[in-house]
């Protein structure tokens, strides 16, 4: 398998200045605490929460919903839940990839029924064309069109999370 960059590590960390800022302007006051979505999220998670200058909490929240190949296996299971209770705090959900709509429409009805003050989702990556379930994604980083990509985080079967850029993973003749 080849890989090709589609989003480079400048272009990545453009956006999430860019980000930050955004999220600096709609959050004034209040709790923040930002979830971060394990293990795809880790790496934008950490760049997101030091570009935003406001006071924030970093929470981590282990979710799996595939198995070990390119397609949701449609089940969502917790591998491992928040330390403490949401009530009343402004909660931002940090996740790599918005696919098909399955795990974050999942784990939103989750977070609601810990009646947060507010309930958010920032995606480093958006593939709208894969959509089953609805999501309402508040920030997005990029759009992409509908192929398999890895790095800053994303992987498949496990590798390539380490790289700098997010490339497409093609299959080679
Ligand atoms: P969804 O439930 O189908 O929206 O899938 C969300 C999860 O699937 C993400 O958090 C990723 O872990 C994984 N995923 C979806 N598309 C890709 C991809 O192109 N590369 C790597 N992981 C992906
Ligand atoms: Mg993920």
């Amino acid at each position: 398998m080849a890989l090709r960059v589609l989003i480079s590590e400048e272009q990545i960390q453009q956006r999430v200045r860019e980000l930050g800022a955004q999220i600096d302007r709609d959050y004034p006051d209040g709790l923040l605490y930002l979830v971060c979505i394990l293990k795809g999220a880790c790496f934008f998670f950490t760049d997101l929460a030091r570009a935003i200058s406001r006071e924030v909490s970093i929470e981590f929240m282990g979710i799996s919903s595939y198995g070990k190949g390119k397609t949701t296996s449609g089940e969502v299971k917790v591998t491992k839940d928040l330390d403490l209770s949401l009530e009343g705090a402004h909660v931002l959900v940090v996740e790599d990839i918005v696919d098909s709509g399955v795990t974050l429409h999942y784990l939103s009805q989750l977070l609601l029924q810990r009646r947060p003050r507010s309930l958010k989702i920032v995606s480093l990556l958006d593939k709208p064309e894969r959509r089953i379930r609805p999501v309402e994604v508040a920030y997005v980083g990029f759009r992409i069109p509908d192929e398999f990509v890895v790095g800053y985080g994303l992987d498949y079967a496990e590798r390539h999370r380490n790289l700098r850029d997010v490339c497409v993973l093609e299959e080679t003749p």
